[in-house]
């Protein structure tokens, strides 16, 4: 008798026929910072913190000694330094730069990635510069947002960043930033492009976290609607042909069958983001004890990377890495 079972009888014989594992080299791990002299617990991500660029040395320094091989860094910016054309998003002696130095000079072998979009710097609160039309409603104008992109990229690039990883979901970015970084010398800085970002009420706390909520209006003209699959390859081939070296889908449980697809769809290495509100939902269900939270939190590791990520952006690096 043909008995599945039999693969399953011990755990030698169940590691042995395993299809899919996890390592702490799959992971990179978001860093908050901001620009304080002490750390703050943020009330929105139970377990993750606002860091003082010490207290992001030592974090950072933390993960790689566990075996996770970069950090991304978000930068929380104080209200005074937020206007309308986000121009402090390109200042070399701003929070992002100087952080980039202290991390590269403490870590050189850690792959430090910074993201690039204008929503924490913008007074308007969305990924791109607002105007209004004829109308007087808002509207989220591309080119001349490429144009400060590449000015940030630029300056991430400067200051030692070893990969640019534009959020934003603008038209043309990808290309316009690898032409930016390859004209002024560096060609060996990646891009690792958001392509498939969904218009995600999963980002909620993240928003708390930065205080980024839009002002205004919505992210619907920009990140991608949520019933859409097709238009994710359509992104993908996109990216691809404008010089991203990796693709990311974002968020990453909710949107297995994207992961999957745009798998199949190319041939760069996939990330996936699993973002603030689904590690919320993980920690909330589990405060209570309704959920074993670390079998949870490896259950849905697995499960991305099975759909065919090669590697995941996850709040639980640190903590998933303690576990393999
Ligand atoms: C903004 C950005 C967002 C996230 C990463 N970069 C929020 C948004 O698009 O509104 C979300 C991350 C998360 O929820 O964990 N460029």
């Amino acid at each position: 008798m043909i008995r599945p079972r039999r693969n399953r009888k011990s755990p030698a014989v169940r590691a042995l026929v395993r299809e899919t594992t996890l390592s702490a080299s799959d992971f990179i791990y978001p860093l908050f910072v901001h620009d304080k002299n002490t750390d703050e617990a943020i009330d929105s991500m139970p377990g993750c913190t606002r860091w003082s660029i010490e207290g992001l040395l030592k974090e950072a320094g933390e993960a790689q000694a566990l075996g996770i091989p970069a950090v991304v860094i978000f930068p929380a910016i104080s209200e005074d330094l937020k206007s309308s054309d986000a121009a402090q998003c390109y200042h070399d002696e701003g929070l992002v730069p100087r952080a980039i130095k202290a991390l590269k000079a403490a870590y050189p072998d850690l792959c430090v990635i910074t993201d690039v979009a204008l929503d924490p710097y913008n007074s308007d609160g969305h990924d791109g510069l607002v105007a209004k039309n004829e109308h007087g409603a808002i509207e989220i104008i591309n080119d001349e947002t490429v144009e400060v992109l590449c000015q940030q990229a630029l300056c991430h690039a400067r200051a030692g960043a070893d990969m640019v990883s534009p959020s934003d979901m603008m038209d043309g970015r990808v290309e316009a930033i690898r032409t930016t970084l390859d004209s002024e010398g560096y060609q060996d800085v990646s891009i690792l492009a958001y392509t498939a970002k969904y218009a995600s009420a999963y980002y909620g706390p993240f928003r708390g976290a930065l205080e980024s909520t839009p002002k205004a209006g919505d992210k619907k003209t920009y990140q991608m609607d949520p019933a859409n699959v097709h238009e994710a390859i359509r992104e993908t081939l996109l990216d691809e042909e404008e010089g991203a070296d990796i693709i990311m889908v974002k968020p990453a449980g909710p949107y297995l069958d994207v992961i999957s697809q745009v798998r199949n769809a190319t041939t760069l290495p996939l990330a996936a983001y699993q973002v603030s509100g689904e590690y919320l939902m993980i920690k909330a269900a589990a405060k209570d004890g309704w959920l074993d939270e670390q079998a949870v939190m490896m259950e849905s590791l697995i499960g991305i990377k099975r759909a065919g990520a090669d590697i995941i952006v996850t709040y639980f690096a640190k903590q998933a890495a303690r576990c393999l």
